[in-house]
């Protein structure tokens, strides 16, 4: 008999519950729990799993307790929010995204394992692979971005970096992607709200990142707090059995989100603790996270009839594979002893964080002030985040620091020791005290360059952090404004979790960087990018519209049959605002000038099991070396089903000397131009196909090429 049918056949009802149940160790998000509590939890073999604790001793000694003090000794899963940087804080995973660059994303989470894993976790809840839409909900800061193409990326190299290739490695932690699925298109961006999407939109934009999760090895899912079309996903048999466990083949552990098995009352679809239970063990969840529904609630289900024992077998036996996996029988304390290791690669770290948040800062409008001239005698530095320490770090911190992060204010300091730095936060985040206006124009009067840091706070994106107005908070409006009237060169950086509604300040200032939140080396990547020092190289991952109206709003839509640049008068388009965004997905500038000189594609005709081949002639016109990121969109114009103008399908990079050209190759099998038909079975029409390649999928900056599929 192998470990885990033995400790099955000497376990108790209440031992069983216990490996299903995962509670907070010393502090939760909501308020504090007794550590007393957690002890005796663990000891009683009430508790497998603990979040929210971290820290070599503090593991080690909740292992202990499990290992010498409960009657099986089975060691603990200890899970915690490492989404972007455990102690090193990379930028926020919206901003990771606007680098395009897979093997980054998986570097900064290999270095997320090692510092995690050090501190004694060994499973992160992420990567986050919600396709995100919707700028008023908070949680687009976690999340990949608008594309499902880009978020399975981004699923793969995430996983790949927290488990590396063996999780029962020392420094690989268990990766759970969350939140299964379509939590993105919440109602109206409301946190939590239900969620209403067709069959073909799950399939085709939901679905695919986690499909490229399980794909790649994911050790764990978490099903979202969100509903789909009634069901809640923590009971969605449909979604979470036979999607997942079937169709996709995983085999891991689905985690529920934070109290959401209890939460089935509350939505609606469970009387008492024992019917929620019971729905979400059905569904295929095996832990319960914080609401002890299957402590309290799975014995009276158990003698009601609404689960069978082999099912919570079936549960507690995946949850110890997964130990298995993670080599905690073998030895429990390895993951917390490490930090000799982790110490002596700190300035690694910090130059991977550095070289990370400088990639993912867009430069959205330039007129040529930046880069900075480097003459400059007086700087304005405006704007409450231009010494925001905390704010750096973004909603979900990990265990980072804020006396670690560098900000704007500390880095220009040390970047230009000649130029006099006037400082003057003159407004808070999000009050209405203006008392340090008019400090702020006096020196912006007196500068040669002023240099406005607005946005929003860390936790005004992040969970529970909608905003039905999402733009500059507080008076920061009214400060751009009167900065923006003394006509000096403004240069305006945005720091916040989303796309923000700015109006009019990106067409009146001189420049304009989105800065997101960019983690310990904030300042000093965005004082790079605005000194020259780094060539701007980050794309907008999102659709950034110009008004709360034009959301949701992304670039891969159907084509109607009245389009809004047909001319006609009763075309679909907006009376009031234009239906173009104000930064479409890809926007990004860089201090080259990069063209594409020309585009072939072939086969000129294929079949599905051919490879095609685009490559794109690229030069840098510009007087400096940079690095261009081109796409490459599909169209298939006449199909069975209407199918989206543009559709991503492979992103590449190039790096340019002044007057230098190259050729970028976008190599695509010719079968991943299938699509879903009427029915939602995959199938490959014959016809005409378009691909166009260009920086962004602005249609004014595509260069195309048609091909034609042949039947089989
Ligand atoms: C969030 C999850 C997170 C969990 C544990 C929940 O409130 O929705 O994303 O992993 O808390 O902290």
């Amino acid at each position: 008999m192998g470990r885990i049918d033995r400790l099955l056949a000497e376990m108790t009802l209440e031992e069983k519950l216990g490996q299903l149940s995962m509670s907070a160790a010393e502090f939760a998000v909501t308020g504090p729990t007794s550590a007393q509590g957690i002890a005796e939890s663990i000891r009683a073999g009430r508790a497998g799993g603990l979040l929210n604790i971290w820290g070599g001793e503090r593991t080690r000694a909740m292992q202990r307790l499990a290992l010498e003090e409960s009657r099986l000794g089975i060691p603990l899963l200890i899970g915690f929010d490492v989404l972007h940087g455990h102690k090193t804080i990379f930028p926020i995973p919206l901003a990771e995204a606007a680098t395009f660059a897979p093997l980054l994303w998986e570097r900064t989470a290999r270095v997320a394992a090692e510092e995690a894993a050090c501190d004694g976790v060994n499973m992160t809840f992420a990567p986050m692979l919600d396709v995100a839409r919707d700028p008023r909900w908070g949680r687009i800061a976690e999340s990949p971005g608008e594309d499902p193409w880009v978020a399975a990326r981004f699923a793969e190299a995430k996983v790949r970096g927290f488990q590396s290739s063996d999780l029962a490695a020392v420094d690989a932690i268990a990766a759970t992607a969350k939140h299964f699925c379509a939590y993105g298109a919440v109602l109206a961006g409301r946190d939590y709200a239900p969620v209403d999407v067709s069959e073909r939109l799950l399939r085709e934009v939901y679905l695919p990142p986690f499909a490229a999760a399980v794909a790649a090895g994911c050790a764990a899912v978490m099903p979202g707090f969100n509903d789909v079309n009634g069901v809640p996903m923590t009971a969605h048999v449909d979604l979470l059995r036979d999607w997942l466990r079937q169709e996709s083949g995983f085999e891991g552990v689905v985690i529920s989100d934070y109290n959401a098995i209890a939460e089935l009352m509350t939505q609606g679809v469970a009387v008492d603790l024992a019917e929620a239970a019971s729905l979400a063990l059905t569904a295929g969840v095996d832990i319960d996270m914080m609401s002890g529904a299957y402590l309290c609630g799975l014995p009276a289900a158990l003698s009601r009839g609404l689960v069978g024992m082999d099912q919570i077998d079936l549960a507690v036996g995946r949850v110890l594979a997964l130990k298995e996996r993670l080599g905690l029988f073998e030895d429990p304390y390895r993951r917390g002893s490490q930090n000799a290791l982790v110490a002596s690669r700190r300035g690694l770290r910090r130059d991977l964080a550095r070289d990370v948040a400088r990639r993912a800062i867009v430069l959205l409008a330039n007129d040529g002030v930046l880069p900075l001239a480097r003459d400059l005698r007086k700087i304005a530095l405006i704007g409450p985040l231009a010494d925001a320490a905390a704010e750096m770090l973004g909603p979900w911190p990990g265990a980072g620091q804020a006396g670690d992060c560098v900000t704007i204010r500390q880095a220009l300091t040390e970047a230009l020791p000649e130029a006099e730095i006037l400082y003057e936060p003159a407004v808070g985040i999000d009050d209405r005290d203006a008392s340090g206006v008019a400090a702020a124009l006096r020196f912006c009067r007196d500068a040669d360059v002023v240099l406005l840091c607005l946005g929003e706070s860390a936790h005004m994106s992040g969970e529970a952090a909608s905003r039905a107005k999402p733009g500059l908070p507080g008076i920061q409006n009214d400060l751009a404004r009167a900065v923006l009237a003394l006509d000096r060169p403004v240069v305006a950086i945005i720091g916040s979790g989303r796309p923000l509604i700015l109006p009019d300040l990106v067409e009146k200032a001189q420049a304009t960087l989105a800065t997101w939140f960019l983690g310990s080396e904030a300042g000093h990547a965005i004082v790079d990018v605005l000194t020259g020092a780094f060539n701007p190289v980050g794309r907008l991952p999102v659709t950034w519209p110009h008004d709360v109206g034009q959301i949701p709003i992304n670039f891969s839509v159907r084509q109607t049959g009245r389009p809004a640049d047909s001319g006609a008068p009763y075309a679909s388009k907006y009376i009031d605002m234009p239906t173009e965004p104000l930064f479409p997905f890809g926007h990004g500038l860089s201090y080259s000038c990069f063209i594409v000189a020309s585009l072939h594609a072939e086969p000129e005709c294929f079949r599905p099991d051919d490879e095609i081949s685009i490559a794109a002639e690229v030069s840098n016109l510009g007087p400096f070396a940079g690095e261009e990121t081109l796409f490459l969109f599909v169209r298939d114009p006449i199909a069975s089903v209407a199918r989206p103008l543009l559709e991503l399908k492979g992103v590449a990079k190039i790096a340019l000397a002044p007057g230098e050209s190259g050729i970028l190759r976008f190599p695509l099998p010719a079968r991943s131009l299938c699509f879903l038909g009427a029915d939602l079975a995959p199938r490959f029409e014959p016809g005409e196909f378009r691909f166009f390649v260009g920086p962004s999928a602005d249609p004014a900056h595509l260069a195309c090429v048609t091909l034609r599929a042949l039947s089989d």
